[in-house]
């Protein structure tokens, strides 16, 4: 039966005014941010110091190194699609360091998804891989079955806590080179995906969940280059704002987060010279490309207990491009 947020709470101790880990975790993290905003420079001795108290404690994680508090997603399931690689890899990681049991999903690329479930669990966490091609019949029902075997199989219930839907790629093409076909294949993984495995999943879901939609910030920069993959993603944030409303009373949050351009496989080309690099670089105020962990430092907070009162919004998590 579903467990109330309250009743989460009130079971690991919260209560209200006192600061909870959750709040501890986003402290360390806004600090962090602070940092970056003053100064390049601030950033490096922050992380480094935050790294050095990781060592003195014997802790060896990526994210203990940050200096960010573990297990405020203890007991808490996701499922992060597209997790295998890119973005989505530093979104499982993060989770999983900070409590959660991830469900590493991937479509083909099953080494990439092994590796990351390796990284995880090297690092302490709780991981398992899932395939399952978003875009083909009965995806859905695929990712389901498999989530319930891969939780079976550690002994643990079929719910979820927290879905990502983070999968994706792009087509580029502007409107005279756009095709039928790849307006379709870019919808079905970017918006019906995402909706269908909302809907399959509103039943495993306890009260209290979480549900990130990873977005872009070319829903609000106009790329003409990427038309059919911009309507796509237009798509799946009338979907976070239309849900977050009529999953409210449920306390499930429902936001996006709108990457500008970021360093992964997905826009390589974007990267693969120098000078290409600066170009894209150039797009942020902070006149660099985005990391993987930039975005999955916000999924966090979405996902934490701390975002309880955000919802229907896309945050946007592209280092102020377009500003
Ligand atoms: N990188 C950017 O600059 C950027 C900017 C804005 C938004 N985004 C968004 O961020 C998300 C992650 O992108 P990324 O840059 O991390 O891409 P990436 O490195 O190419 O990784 C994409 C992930 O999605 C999975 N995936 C792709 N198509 C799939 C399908 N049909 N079925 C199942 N899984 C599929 C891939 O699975 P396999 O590993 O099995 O191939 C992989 O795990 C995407 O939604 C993308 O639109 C990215």
């Amino acid at each position: 039966m579903a467990r109330r947020l309250a009743g989460r709470k009130t079971a690991r101790g919260h209560s209200p005014g006192r600061e909870n880990p959750a709040s501890m975790t986003l402290n360390r993290v806004c600090g962090f941010f602070k940092g970056y905003s003053r100064a390049g420079d601030r950033v490096v001795a922050v992380r480094d110091a935050a790294r050095e108290t990781g060592r003195r404690r014997g802790r060896t994680s990526a994210t203990a190194q940050l200096g960010v508090a573990m297990g405020t997603l203890k007991d808490r399931t996701a499922l992060v699609t597209g997790g295998g690689r890119g973005i989505g890899r530093a979104i499982a990681r993060r989770l999983a360091a900070d409590g959660a049991l991830v469900a590493v999903h991937y479509g083909s690329d099953g080494s990439s998804a092994r590796e990351t479930v390796a990284m995880i669990t090297g690092d302490g966490g709780r991981a398992f891989p899932l395939r399952g091609p978003l875009g083909v019949p009965d995806d859905v029902r695929t990712v389901y079955e498999r989530l319930d075997a891969g939780l079976n199989g550690l002994g643990e219930p079929a719910v979820l806590d927290i879905l990502v839907n983070n999968a994706g790629f792009n087509v580029r093409g502007g409107v005279t080179e756009v095709t039928p076909q790849d307006f379709d294949r870019l919808m079905a993984v970017h918006a019906k995906a995402p909706l269908f495995l909302v809907q399959e999943g509103l039943g495993r879901m306890r009260d209290g969940g979480r549900i990130i939609n990873i977005s872009s910030a070319a829903t609000r920069v106009a790329l003409p280059s990427s038309l059919a993959y911009s309507m796509a993603k237009g798509a799946l944030e009338a979907l976070t704002r239309t849900l977050a409303k009529e999953l409210g009373p449920r306390q499930i949050t429902v936001n996006s987060v709108a990457p500008g351009f970021v360093r992964t496989d997905m826009n390589r080309q974007r990267w693969a010279t120098a000078e290409a690099e600066a170009v894209h670089a150039a797009y942020s105020v902070f006149d660099r490309m985005g990391r993987p962990a930039d975005i999955a430092d916000v999924v966090a907070f979405l996902a934490s207990a701390d975002s309880r009162w955000v919802t229907g919004q896309c945050i946007d998590a592209s280092g102020g491009t377009g500003l």
